[in-house]
């Protein structure tokens, strides 16, 4: 019979990856909560239109990555890219919004997007995401990044390089559109790839970021936003370095940053490793102001990033599972139920532990007593169900065994 295999793209995370995961999850939980974020969780499962409004029918993630399908009724769904679109959705709907009010949010899961996969680059992957709404202040733009970079040294990953860059307002954004088109119609048109012919004229700034060589190479000398930055969005981005230096965070300036969202307005940012091969970023975000009125909600400015789980695992160091405290070999059937009601009273004294199923030698237990790393190895045969006994083998230390009453066993632990 064929087996049914999983999706291209797709991973089944087995325990000892699962658990770097967890790990990932703890820390953000244990970090995020120190700057008073809560957790929110949504639909994985969104309106087409929400990413279409978002993150923009020109970029790459809307234009090509999308899982997207009719539903029953033929309505459009998509399988989440991101978490910010949903996230500003839940905002907006849930009308928790007052004016001054700041709200934080972070959550966690997998995402979709149908790109070639390789090392760090799935079509599901997972994000840790964070998100502040009702501050338009650097000094918000900058908490993030101190929250993004006290996270990802309490899951012990150093050498990253944090890089940002402040995309202009709409105010001074257009002057900026301006100079970039001037510049590709000073270039010979036909030199760059067929989607930024196209985005050019559409969305000059996409071009900035497009992945084809040629039109890498011919961008190269492309004004830079921070030419041409309005005096306000000069003093904001200089706030947000201004607490950076504060904090001594280290950073590198790069105005050629223009993110794969089109969602981004003044500060964005991106933490890059080149320890995990040729996908770079493990995290990335920055400003959306105007973004929650786009999308029906009110005049509230936003901000955030999100770490992509996958490729911050690469980098994280095998975690060791906690050792068991107990492995209760059975050696004679006959005691298998009584073994598995003694091993669920041990655990209700809260000591963890496996029984071993009935089946096999004495040697083959000790053996999988040793592999599971457990501090106590436990025995059951007949003559201990027929006493009332239980063996105990000390597998830390002297590896000695005794025979105790079990009752008392029990009520010495
Ligand atoms: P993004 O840069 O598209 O931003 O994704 C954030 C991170 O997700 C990336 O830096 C990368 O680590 C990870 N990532 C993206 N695609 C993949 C993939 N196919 N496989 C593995 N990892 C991937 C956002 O998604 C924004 N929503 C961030 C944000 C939040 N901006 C403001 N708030």
């Amino acid at each position: 019979m064929a087996k049914v295999q999983k999706i291209k793209g797709f991973a089944d995370l087995f325990p000892d990856e699962a658990a770097k995961y967890t790990f990932m999850e703890s820390c953000a939980r244990e970090v995020f909560s120190r700057y008073g974020f809560g957790e929110l969780r949504t639909p994985i499962l969104e309106k087409t239109e929400l990413f279409q409004k978002s993150i923009g029918e020109d970029t790459d993630v809307v234009g090509k990555e999308m899982f997207t399908f009719p539903d029953r009724k033929d309505r459009s769904l998509t399988m989440r890219p991101e978490a910010t679109a949903g996230v500003v959705r839940a905002f907006i709907e849930s009308k928790i919004h007052q004016p001054g009010n700041v709200s934080k949010f972070f959550t966690f899961g997998p995402m979709f997007r149908y790109e070639r996969p390789q090392k760090g680059r799935q079509r599901q992957f997972h994000q840790i995401d964070a998100e502040i709404f009702g501050a338009d202040e650097p000094q918000a733009d900058a908490e993030l990044i101190l929250m993004l970079t006290s996270f990802l040294n309490r899951i012990g990953l150093k050498n990253l390089t944090v890089e940002i860059n402040s995309l202009g307002c709409h105010e001074c954004r257009p002057a900026y559109k301006q100079a970039l088109v001037d510049y590709y119609h000073s270039k010979d048109k036909a030199n760059f790839c067929e989607d930024c012919r196209r985005r050019m004229e559409t969305n000059p700034l996409r071009v900035l970021d497009c992945k084809v060589p040629t039109c890498k190479e011919l961008v190269q000398d492309a004004p830079v936003i921070t030419d041409h930055l309005c005096p306000d969005c000069e003093a904001h981005f200089a706030d947000v370095r201004a607490v950076l230096d504060g904090a001594k965070v280290a950073y590198t300036l790069n105005p050629r940053m223009v993110r794969g969202l089109d969602y981004y307005v003044r500060t964005c940012f991106e933490v890059t490793s080149n320890d995990i091969g040729s996908q770079t970023a493990v995290a990335g975000g920055g400003r959306y102001d105007g973004l929650v009125r786009n999308l029906g909600g009110p005049d509230c400015p936003g901000t955030g990033f999100a770490c992509g789980m996958e490729r911050l695992a690469l980098l994280l160091d095998d975690i060791a599972p906690e050792a068991p405290d107990f492995y209760l070999a059975v050696v004679d059937q006959e005691a298998s139920n009584e073994a598995m009601l003694f091993a669920q009273a041990l655990r209700k004294k809260g000591l963890s532990g496996e029984v071993s199923f009935a089946g096999g030698s004495m040697k083959s237990r000790m053996r999988a007593a040793n592999k599971s790393g457990a501090k106590t190895c436990l025995i059951m045969g007949g003559s201990e169900l027929a006493d009332e006994t239980i063996t105990v083998k000390d597998m830390a230390g002297n590896r000695e065994q005794e025979t105790l009453d079990r009752k008392l066993y029990l009520a010495s632990l």
